[in-house]
């Protein structure tokens, strides 16, 4: 049988073949390095090998006892840890103009939305206060809000549907600013804060950058092309070292509808003429892509804003691109330019970084207001040879022309899945959250699986994506040309392939070293170097037979000098684990639970609401909550040594 690899060329192998090989020759520590020495030979890059160990904030190693999976319908952590829930969806954000408690039973107005948590926890990060400061006792938590549950959302869910119930699932979308403190060990939300705020998919936020004002920008509403109402389905996120939130726009697509014809650039980012199932066009017309065709080209961008200001505007910095972001992580090149990764996760998308044009100002924060604006946007190609490169997708260059189709930076930019296409990309297994060493700038990113690989008419297998229909996912990392994030080279290899090691077919057993898990997809590293992976296997998914072994979705800590992994903690039923932080001392942990009792069918019965799951509120609450969760130490020690 004969695959393809991404670039056309062809594989004469079986997949299970290939695979078994992908384990036998998978590249150790010592065989990466050998990599990147082979590609400092081969392009004479000046590629340093020293070890990871140094530079770094604190010195750590996996000190915790690792615990079992679990199908309870609880949160559970190792011995001598304790985690207690502290923000779940409907809580009061604390904002001075009032703080509407949470109802059980779903009976919150769209005006008390605006006022309290949002659905869906993700991404989420903590901004010490005040700024500059190391205060693990006192700071802003951060967070994003994905998508709703309209069966969980409102009493009678989709029943006698309105522009109300619409505006209150626009409210429950966006981001959390919410002030916490600490006395004691134990945290709280700070409420009233004068910090506190939420920003929606109602918030009007500003358009900078290449494609602001651009003509694929403007609407009827916004003939400027420079002002756009919201940002929706921020999945992860990041953060600048200057102390600002970047939210990032993930599967906006599945908000439209269109009653027309849809546009090439709609069909490639996967609008759908009926739409997901918001139903927001119903009364807001402006998802109705057939008659608004430029409102989807605002969306699906990387949000900038400043927590620390509750009354800054936040701005989507077209510069990054347009596809289902994931987040942005960032580091800083050796000449001080801010580099940010970025992962497209779709089926066969691509993995990006974006470097900025200006070295970002240490001082004065507010010299980096607009540094996002001004740089260039780079797509990764894997190489099978263990070595990639990072493609140019600027307007002039190679086939980003108007020969091509191609009519200025702006387009480029906007249909950025479209330019990826046109360079040559490696269409990768869906790829999620991206993690920076902190001393080696090693970079890590989860691919968290693609049912779709290797089927008719789709990307065959190659070395980075190594697995036909790829249930379970892998995490890979690369290692840039003179240990420079802005480097144009690096060389990889794959860190661990998920999977269940008792799996009846071999190719889904993986490599795992230590605690299995499947479909990776949060992924953090602490001060320490510790690597922190979160899952997210689908609650379909596990319901099928020999996934159950693997439980409920969970979060572990991984040592990359061994490889070793342990399963730090286990989730409700039904919810995926997605976004951890710690506070600068590393005795606090904020962890997000998304979507406890999420159904296999896709949203809950509004009658049923605690079919699936009854986590946080247990049987005195009316449905299941995302919450933000705290995880301390018992003895108040260092988490996870
Ligand atoms: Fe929202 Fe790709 O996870
Ligand atoms: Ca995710
Ligand atoms: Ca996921
Ligand atoms: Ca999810």
């Amino acid at each position: 049988m004969s695959h393809s690899y991404s670039d056309g060329r062809t594989l004469n192998d079986s997949p299970n073949t290939t695979f078994e090989q992908i384990l036998e020759t998978r590249l150790s520590r010592r065989g990466l390095l050998k990599g990147a020495v082979a590609l400092a030979v081969a392009g004479s890059l000046p590629l340093s090998v020293a070890g990871c160990a140094t530079g770094l904030r604190r010195e750590g190693g996996l000190g915790f006892r690792g615990i079992a999976v679990s199908t309870a319908d609880a949160v559970r952590v190792p011995e001598g840890y304790a985690a207690n829930v502290l923000y779940a969806w409907g809580d009061p954000v604390g904002h001075p103009s009032g703080s509407p408690a949470f109802r059980p039973d779903a009976g919150n107005t769209a005006d008390d939305q605006a006022l309290q948590a949002g659905m869906h926890h993700d991404g989420i990060h903590y901004f010490p206060l005040p700024y500059g400061s190391d205060n693990s006792a006192n700071g802003l938590l951060v967070m994003n809000h994905e998508y709703t549950d309209d069966g969980l959302l409102h009493a009678d869910g989709f029943a006698n549907w309105s522009a109300d119930k619409v505006r209150k699932a626009q409210n429950a979308h966006g981001c959390s600013v919410i002030e916490v403190r600490a006395a004691g060990g134990k945290w709280e939300v700070v409420r009233p804060s004068r910090y506190a705020r939420r920003v929606t998919a109602r918030t009007p936020l500003r358009i900078s950058g290449p494609a602001a004002g651009s003509a694929g920008m403007k609407t009827a509403a916004d003939p400027a092309g420079t002002t756009v109402l919201g940002t929706f389905n921020n999945c992860a996120h990041g953060f600048t070292p200057w102390g600002t939130y970047l939210t990032c726009e993930e599967n906006w697509d599945t908000y439209f509808t269109s009653s027309g014809t849809l546009m090439p650039d709609q069909k490639r980012n996967g609008v759908s003429p009926k739409g997901r199932g918001y139903r927001w066009d119903e009364f807001d017309e402006r998802f109705d892509a057939g008659r608004h065709p430029h409102e989807p080209n605002r969306h699906g961008w990387v949000v900038e804003f400043d927590p620390y200001d509750p009354q800054s505007q936040p701005v989507k910095r077209t510069a990054l691109g347009r596809f289902s972001h994931e987040g942005a992580w960032s580091a800083t090149a050796r000449d001080g330019r801010l580099v940010v990764y970025l992962g497209d996760d779709r089926r066969f998308e691509y993995i990006y970084k974006f470097i900025s044009r200006d070295a970002w100002n240490r001082v004065d924060r507010n010299a980096n207001r607009n540094l996002l604006d001004h740089g260039t946007l780079y797509v990764a190609r894997f190489h099978d040879d263990g070595n990639g490169e990072w493609l140019p997708l600027v307007h002039g260059q190679g086939k980003l022309t108007r020969e091509y189709g191609f009519a200025d930076q702006a387009d480029v930019l906007i249909r950025t899945r479209a330019a990826a296409d046109a360079v040559g990309a490696t269409k990768m297994d869906r790829p999620e959250w991206i993690a920076v060493h902190p001393a080696s700038h090693e970079v890590y990113c989860t691919l968290t699986n693609n049912s779709q690989r290797g089927t008719k008419d789709k990307a065959g297998i190659d070395r980075a994506n190594p697995r036909a229909n790829n249930v379970f996912g892998q995490i890979i990392r690369w290692r840039e040309a003179g240990d420079d994030p802005a480097g144009m080279k690096f060389a990889w290899d794959l860190f661990a392939i998920a999977g269940d090691p008792q799996h009846p077919d071999t190719a889904r057993r993986g490599n795992i070293k230590g605690d299995a898990y499947g479909s990776p997809d949060g992924l953090w590293f602490d001060d320490s170097g510790l690597l922190w992976i979160q899952t997210d296997v689908s609650a379909s998914t596990l319901n099928k037979n020999h996934y159950e072994r693997l439980g409920n979705n969970q979060m572990l800590a991984a040592d990359i000098r061994t490889g070793e992994t342990r399963r730090f903690l286990t989730g409700p039923n039904g919810c995926e684990v997605t976004g951890v932080v710690m506070t600068p001392d590393a005795r606090t942990m904020f962890v997000n639970i998304q979507h406890p009792g999420e159904s296999p069918q896709g949203r809950n019965d509004p009658l049923q609401p605690k079919a699936h799951s009854a986590w946080p509120d247990g049987s005195s609450g009316g449905r299941p909550r995302s919450a933000t969760v705290v995880i301390r130490r018992n003895d108040g020690g260092i988490i996870g040594t």
